[in-house]
């Protein structure tokens, strides 16, 4: 979560760092800096907040050199402030070092290095590494950097410079890090987004890979020393799919892209009412699918449980990555394990990816950003093709994870031999012309948003294949406008929580027609007779909720195992108005980072 850029070459070194931090920034941050290599030495700036602040602690200096890094820190350990701030120094001032990951041996090396006689000025884990390099200086400068990584265990990002050293050094381990490749130029970043405005033409470090990269040329080792070949990547994105369109935030772009998301996931994946997806994974001996996510991902993994058993008739498990890599999971020949992650660099979800593959399943990957870790480290994947999400609250990846599972679903039934039901493949390709009508009623929730600016909780109630949207909505409503929210199954308020219901408890229900549909009347009654007030997801031509509920927001109708897609669209809308009439920018919400690299 913290963001790293490093720049070698002719141009303005303060500009290029300045510029790639900002495109960083959606990664979480509370404090910023840069080291800057010219001809006196290392010069060092750093801020606590904004990278405005870098910038005017920077402006006006002359900062001629020919190398640099910089960094936006997410604080793990020690807490925002200016020593904490990366790039962190030796004693001497010869080495920095921006660091993404932790450090879990850090205290045993601290106490190593003072025994030593090294002062240790901040409260990080990182700056250690600054310390450790110089330690083991011996002139060689990369092999200084590598006998110092072989003390480390936990995970790192890092980009290292030192004084008189013509050249950036990188390395990883469990944190991303990719090389921009430039013409007499070369680019070092925690993700594509920081180097798009310079090269399309992207490396992507591995674990236990050190970078050697100087203006013209690059060599990538392993941490014994040897050379390693590394496939050039040619980025298809493109630099305004990255910035805004003209939407006020990313997350409204994000939202109103899902129609083109949908049509960018199927294309390809159904012909002449066949599934197509390149699955090198043995189909045939599958007894059952273990899915693993966190957050909105663990909430498709629940949507796609529905569909694979019912479709495909398999038994799936659900389960928490962070729950699972540490509950010595029972993995059983004929298991296979489906990661869900939209960054592909969930540190908890890559963690039971690992476990599990370590236990002998297979393990398929659901990824939205191409060549990440995860990505590179499944048996088989489906990419979600999504486009890049830069709002911190996960959208089109959401409803994108949902179709794709519901073409797993297809694939898997397809290779059983049994027949495709015509019905869903038609509305999967009708699917992004109901989304767009769906979208079309945003201004209609943003006034419905108006009545509950102000509310401090509510509760989020649905059943079958909506009880995950119930909790995917919810989790868009607390983490971007702050107001507690809770998903729950519908039929289990009257096991306790209906004790909540006053008048200033609202209850949004997902009650579009389905088998629970007359179930979910009930539960509204229920609430109404204590007093509750009701807003409500429902089919356009629904007669029966309106005499229920005080506010309606209606969705086209779909065949059922597409409402989860359709009946999201509404909860990210409410939570994006509601949000932003409380005045909260929901691209950089508090306490949060796009991508949660830490365990
Ligand atoms: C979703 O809105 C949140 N930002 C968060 O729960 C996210 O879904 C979770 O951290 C998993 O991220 P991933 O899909 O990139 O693995």
């Amino acid at each position: 979560m913290c963001g790293i850029i490093g720049y070698i070459g002719p141009r303005d070194i303060s500009s290029v760092l300045l510029t790639g931090l900002k495109r960083l920034e959606y990664r979480g941050y509370d404090s910023a800096g840069m080291t800057i290599n010219n001809p006196d030495g290392l010069a060092t700036f750093k801020a606590v907040g904004k990278i405005m602040e870098l910038e005017k602690k920077i402006s006006g200096r002359d900062l001629a050199g020919n190398l640099g890094i910089a960094h936006t820190r997410w604080a793990t350990h020690g807490e925002p402030n200016e020593i904490n701030a990366h790039p962190h120094l030796d004693a001497k001032g010869e080495v920095a070092i921006v660091h993404n990951g932790i450090i879990e041996n850090y205290y045993a090396l601290k106490d190593f290095l003072i025994k030593e006689g090294f002062k240790i000025v901040s409260d990080t884990d990182s700056e250690i590494v600054a310390h450790l390099i110089q330690k083991f200086h011996n002139g060689d400068f990369s092999e200084s950097v590598a006998k110092a990584l072989e003390l480390i265990e936990g995970t790192f990002g890092l980009a290292i410079v030192q004084k008189g050293e013509n050249k950036i050094i990188a390395a990883r381990r469990g944190s991303p890090l990719v090389l921009g490749l430039g013409e007499g130029e070369m680019f070092i970043a925690s993700d594509v987004s920081a180097v798009l405005d310079y090269t399309k033409r992207i490396i992507y470090l591995n674990d236990d890979e050190l970078a050697i990269v100087e203006k013209d040329s690059y060599s990538v080792k392993n941490l014994k020393g040897e050379e390693v070949n590394k496939k050039v990547h040619e980025i298809k994105w493109t630099l305004d799919q990255i910035e805004k369109k003209g939407f006020k935030h990313f997350m409204l772009k994000e939202i109103f892209e899902q129609p083109e998301a949908i049509i960018n996931t199927l294309r390809g994946r159904i012909k002449e009412g066949k599934i197509k997806l390149s699955l090198d994974l043995n189909m045939n001996s599958l007894k059952r699918i273990i899915i693993v996510a966190c957050g909105t991902s663990w909430h498709s993994a629940l949507i796609g449980k529905h569909l694979l058993e019912k479709i495909a008739g398999v038994p799936v498990e659900v389960d928490y990555a962070s729950e699972f890599r540490y509950r010595d999971p029972l993995i059983r020949e004929g298991d296979l394990v489906i990661v869900i992650s939209q960054s592909g660099e969930t540190a908890d979800t890559l963690a039971a990816l690992r476990e599990a593959k370590a236990r002998g399943a297979k393990i398929l990957g659901i990824v939205n950003v191409v060549g990440s870790t995860i990505s590179r480290e499944v048996d088989s994947g489906i990419y979600l093709h999504a486009g890049p999400e830069i709002g911190v609250a996960s959208t089109k990846a959401f409803t994108v994870q949902v179709v794709d599972l519901l073409l797993l679903a297809l694939f898997l039934r397809q290779e059983k031999g049994l027949d495709l039901q015509k019905d869903i493949i038609r509305n999967l390709e009708t699917l992004p012309e109901k989304i767009r009508e769906a979208l079309g009623q945003s201004d209609s929730i943003r006034e419905l948003a108006e009545k509950f600016v102000n509310c401090k909780n509510i509760l989020y109630l649905g059943r079958g294949l909506n009880f995950p949207v119930a909790l995917e909505g919810a989790l868009k409503l607390k983490e971007i406008s702050y107001i507690h929210a809770e998903g729950y199954p519908a039929a289990e308020m009257k096991h306790g929580p209906i004790a909540l219901i006053d008048k200033d408890m609202p209850a949004l229900f997902i009650a579009t027609r389905d088998n629970t549909y007359e179930k979910i009347l009930s539960n509204m009654e229920e609430i109404k007779a204590r007093g509750g007030e009701i807003i409500a997801v429902v089919n356009e031509d629904d007669k029966k909720v309106i005499g229920l509920a005080g506010s309606i927001i209606k969705v086209p109708s779909v065949s059922c195992e597409l409402t989860p897609v359709v009946n999201a669209i509404p909860m990210q809308l409410f939570a994006y108005h509601v949000a932003d009439l409380r005045g909260i920018d929901m691209d950089k919400p508090r306490n949060l980072a796009k991508s949660v690299t830490v365990e």
